[in-house]
Formats: structure tokens, sequence, C-alpha cells
């Protein structure tokens, strides 16, 4: 079978592939990308120079990626199963999609799209809970050329009016409501709350979920289910360049706002479908599920578009992993047969303290390959998952990758290539990780830790962030020279495995999501009484990290409680529930260098309790305020 070309199934031809892909890396991208369908065939592999930095792969090919996720497959594959939807609320029915069947609810909806006058290039916000519908809303843009830029629903109206203004949408995605638990939360007001401040949007597509009344502004919001008996089936689909974007999503950095990651349609198609294949070892009869939302980028290299470029069937899940109770996700792997599993360590951590008595009713006999993803796996998370989950046969693959490396780049392959507990372990063919040093001198020994680069690019690489080129440049690109700069340290075991340590900048991962430090305390600051404060994360058992926040407030408070829960309200408005603090100690001042800098390093300290390696304090404005601080440690 032609798609078995490149598909690495033994630990010889991951030796010989990574060979390969070092020696020649445009000849073994070259390999991988024949096996997609390209309207015109590239003139020129690669193109790249980091310094501006400008990365362009398969240079002038022209494809549609919906074209290889789902017209590509319809002769063999167009009754087989696509997407398994399981709804929050186990009673209700789950629904069956083919590829058939989606490919024609894609074209469908991409023509309500172009009937409100989407076209190439724009830019569509898509703000949707897990249902059928974003999946098949994100695949109608990348079927007419619309750059989707989807935030995730538990962003606040703030949050999402950014995101909106920053792209200059122009039309917004969403449903009425959401199931979430045993809860239902507003979606539609939430997109009126933010547009009251988006002049750039004309038209607002709803899918109905919930079956709540909302308000629909005459002219330029429409019920999908309206839209779509209007139009029909047929969409061709837009040729795209490789390097038109294919979509933007947001994320955090040390600094500022949040940026627009930008991956075009070429690149990023050949590398999530080229890691989805081999870190899974995804075979054709196989059932996959990712955990992940949509709204991050692992739910949209690996549900959006990887499994659909193999042709995989998947289970996409609504719900959350305690609901109905902490059994939900191994009844949907028994009830669906799901062979192979990616989750979070955060989500294993939280069912691993609801107790075995959740695990033992399910068989989970289905099982061959369990993945986690999204921040580093403890060892006592890790072999709960080996052994309770994988029964003790199921490869666990700890995937090491970021909303600007597109796909998966360090992991081992199940079964390939051997794993070691919270290592992410062996670069994929075609990567090229370094270790340096602070001042960015290569590290080339083993056994060592140091901060992780990549050499050379990668199909999909981040080509730019949205609107503002020389901040990626700055971000990514100017630490060290000629190198991408992930922002994670590592460190590199005798045998070359890779263990991420975690980021060295100002980005704190709680359960798995990235905020940036700047990003909280701004929300914080807008509190009222709220003078100033920093933000640190600090280790937390079930989310990996919590966020500890230090604030000095006007004048002494006289109700702590009610004042915490001001801080936390402005946080839940300014970015969402996501990034609520978990600990809020009230301070008169901060430990500030000479140069009013914030000495974070001394909070950090104090908020994983290390008070006794605080490090040099002689340098601070006031030395005073760190025992201060100390004392009133949560
Ligand atoms: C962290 C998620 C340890 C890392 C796909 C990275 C990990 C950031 C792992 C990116 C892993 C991701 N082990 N740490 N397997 N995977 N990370 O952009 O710090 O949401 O820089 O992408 O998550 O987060 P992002």
């Amino acid at each position: 079978m032609s798609e078995d070309v490149g598909r690495i199934r033994t630990r010889e031809d991951y030796r010989a592939a990574r060979k390969h892909s070092i020696e020649d890396p445009e000849g073994f991208w070259a390999a991988q990308a024949e096996r997609f369908h390209w309207h015109e065939h590239w003139n020129e592999v690669l193109e790249w120079d980091f310094t501006k930095p400008d990365v362009k792969w398969f240079v002038g090919g022209k494809l549609n990626i919906t074209e290889n996720c789902l017209d590509r497959h319809l002769e063999q594959r167009g009754n087989k199963l696509a997407l398994i939807w399981e709804p929050n609320d186990p009673k209700e029915r789950f629904v069956r999609l083919t590829y058939r069947e989606l490919f024609e609810r894609v074209c469908r909806y991409a023509n309500v799209l172009k009937h409100h006058g989407v076209k190439k290039g724009d830019r569509v916000c898509v703000y949707m809970p897990m249902v059928p519908e974003l999946v098949i809303a994100v695949l109608a843009c990348a079927r007419i050329g619309a750059i989707h830029s989807v935030v995730f629903c538990g962003f606040s109206a703030q949050s999402l009016a950014d995101r909106i203004n920053d792209a200059e949408a122009t039309t917004v995605l969403c449903s009425d409501g959401m199931f979430r638990g045993a809860k239902e939360m507003p979606v539609k007001s939430v997109v009126d709350e933010a547009l009251a401040k988006c002049p750039t949007v004309k038209k607002v597509i709803v899918t109905e979920r919930v079956g709540w009344s909302v308000q629909m502004q005459e002219g330029r919001d429409v019920w999908l289910h309206e839209e779509w008996e209007k139009v029909d089936g047929n969409c061709s689909a837009e040729v795209m360049d490789s390097e038109d974007p294919l979509f933007i999503l947001y994320t955090s950095g040390s600094t500022g706002k949040p940026k627009g990651v930008v991956h075009t349609c070429g690149g990023y198609m050949v590398y999530t479908e080229y890691s989805f294949r081999n870190v899974f070892q995804y075979d054709e009869s196989d059932v996959f599920w990712c955990t992940a939302d949509v709204g991050w980028i692992t739910g949209h290299s690996y549900i959006a578009y990887g499994p659909l470029l193999a042709g995989a069937t998947q289970v996409m899940f609504e719900g959350v992993p305690t609901f109905p109770d902490a059994g939900r996700f191994w009844q949907v792997v028994d009830k669906h047969g799901v062979n192979i599993f990616y989750t979070a360590p955060t989500a294993i951590r939280s069912l691993m303290a609801h107790g075995l008595d959740h695990v033992l009713p399910y068989s989970l006999h289905s099982l061959k390959v369990l993945g986690t993803v999204g921040e580093p796996i403890n060892e006592e998370a890790w072999h709960w998952y080996k052994t309770h989950i994988g029964k003790g046969r199921c490869p666990i693959v700890d995937t090491w990758w970021q909303t600007e490396t597109g796909g998966i780049l360090i992991s081992s392959l199940a079964v390939v290539t051997d794993e070691r507990p919270s290592h992410a372990a062996w670069p994929l063919p075609g990567v090229q990780p370094i270790l340096v040093t602070a001042d960015g001198q290569e590290i080339s020994d083993n056994e060592v830790e140091g901060l992780l680069c990549m050499k050379f690019p990668w199909p999909s690489i981040l080509r730019t962030t949205w609107g503002d080129h020389e901040r990626c440049r700055q971000t990514y690109f100017s630490h060290y020279k000629g190198l991408y700069f992930t922002g994670d340290g590592a460190k590199r075991d005798a045998d070359g495995r890779y263990r991420i340590i975690g980021r060295v900048d100002d980005v704190i991962n709680v359960s798995g999501h990235r905020f940036g430090t700047a990003e909280i305390e701004s929300a914080i600051n807008e509190a009222k009484g709220v003078v100033e404060s920093a933000v640190v994360g600090f280790p937390h058992d079930i989310k990996g990290q919590g966020i500890y926040a230090y604030v000095i407030t006007e004048g002494p408070v006289a109700d702590a409680e009610d004042m915490r829960g001001r801080i936390i309200e402005a946080v839940v408005a300014g970015i969402g529930r996501i990034a609520k603090p978990d600990k809020i100690q009230f301070v008169s001042g901060l430990p500030k260098t000479r140069s009013g800098k914030i000495m974070r390093r001394i909070l950090r300290k104090v908020a994983e309790n290390e008070l006794n390696s605080l490090g040099d304090t002689s340098t601070l404005l006031d030395p005073k305020v760190v025992d201060e601080i100390k004392e009133g440690r949560l």
C-alpha cells in the first residue's frame, strides 16, 4: 500500500529514517509529501532562514488539506467511520459519521460560509464546545481557504474579543450554549458580550446544542440549521498555496498578550499525518481517541487534521473525565473499543486520585497504545497509567511538542522505540533537537541538561505570529543565532533520550494550558483595590503547576475573602475560569532589584516552600520584604 511509504515499523526503520532525515532532509520530506493529493507539485522542498525567520516548505505546491482529509478517502473508506461523537451525558445517543457523511457536512457548511460572504483569506473565529459541528466548521473554513482561529470555550468574552480583534475576524461560529459535566453554560451570550467590542465581525452562525433561547441580532446572527437548508452539498475545494495560512491559534508567551501562531497548509498537513501514524502506530482498523479540546493545538493536530488525513476512525468527546463519575473515560474506551488513547497528565493524576474503584469495572482490553501530552508526567502517574489503564501491556508515548511546532517533535514511537518513565525520549526522524547553555553553546555530550532548541526546520514549524512578524523573530529565533528556541529546559540521558523539565521563561503550565505571568497579572490588576501583583507557578499535585499570586492592595485588606473573590472575578473576566489563581497572598511590597525588576526567582522559591534556598537577596531594594513574604506564605 502506498500509505506504507515512510512508515516506521521497527527500530531499524527508525534508525534508518533518522539518518536519512539528517543527511537528506529534503529527500526525506519529499517522500512523505508525495503520498498526498496536490493540485500542483512543489518546485522546491524547502527554503529557510532562521534569522528572519523565513521558512517555506513544498514551495509552489498547490493543495487543499480537506481534500486530503476527506475526498481522498472516499473511494476506499467512504463507509468507514471517521468520527464517533460521544456526548457529555452518557444517556444521550452518540453520533457516528462515515467519511462520506463527514465530507458532505463539511461541504454543506462550507457553502453556508460562502453564502454569507466568507472568502479565501478571511479570518473566521470558532468559539464552540466539543460538538461534531466544531470539527465540521474548522474543516469547512479550510475547504474554502478561510483562516480559522479557534478560541477555547473556557476563555472569557474579553479574551475572545481580543483574539477576534487581533485577527480582524469577519465571522464567528458558535453554539447557543454548552454542556460540561452537570452544568449547562452559555456560549452565544459570551459571544454577544465580546462582539460589542469587535467592529470587524459581520456574521455569527449559531449551532443549536442546548436548545436555549438566545438573542439573535437581525442581519448579523443566523442559525446553522436554517442556513443548512438553503445551500447544496457540493463544494469544490479552494486550491491553496502550500504556504497560504491554514489557521491562527492564540497562545501565551512570557510577555504581553497572547500571540497568534500561524500555520500554513502544506507543511502542517504533511507533518501532522506523518507524526500521527508513526507515534501512535495507527493501523487501518484502529479506533483513536484524543481527549483534548479542539480549542488547543492538540485538538487541531490530533483531532481535526492528523487522524482524518490518515483515514483513521476517532472518538470525539464532549464531556469531562469525571462526569457522571470518574470512570467515564474508561467507560467510553470500552463502549467504542478504543485502541489508542491520548490524554493529558493532569487528567491521569486527577483520575488516579479518585481511586481504582472507577477503573476496575471496565475491561480496557481494546487498548493498545497510550499517550500523554502537554506537560511533564511524573513517574507515579506514569506507572499508574501503565499498570492500571494499560494493564502493563500498552506502550506509553509521552509526546513533547508545542502550539508553535504544530505536531509532536519528541516522543517514543509506540512499540518501535523504547520508553522511559517521564521521558519524552526520542526525536522523531526529521526533527533535530539540541541542548544549549544559557550563552548558546551547543552541549553535545549525553547525561546533560540545557535549553532545548531546534537546529533545522520541520514542515509544521510556525511561520509567523499574526500581524507581527518581528514578535515571532524575537520570541523564538533571537535568543540563539540560527536556532529555534522552545522556551523549555531539558535533560538528555546517557542513551540520548530527552526529558523535558519545563518552561524556563515566565510561562505557567496549568493542567497543560499555557498562561503568561504578565497576562494573569494584568487581569489581577484590574480588580478594584489592587495596586500591583506578581504571579508565579508552584508544584500542584493534580494540575502540574498551580498559580500563586502575590498582591499589593491599596491599604490594609479588611476582608481577605472578599478581596480574593474580587481578584478571582477579575481573572475570570479578563482571561477565563481556567486561569483562576490557586493562592493569593497579600503583601506590602514585592522583592525588586534597584532597577525595579521583580525577582521572580525568590517568589517562586517561596511558593515552592523552598525557604532555605532563596539565594542572594542583598541586591534587593528592600530585602526586608522577603521576610514578610516568607512569613505570610500560604
Ligand atoms: C509543555 C501542547 C513535558 C512544554 C502540545 C511546552 C510538555 C508546552 C510536554 C507547550 C511533554 C508539552 N512533556 N512538557 N510531553 N508536552 N509540554 O503550546 O513546556 O499548549 O513548551 O502545546 O507544554 O504547550 P502548548
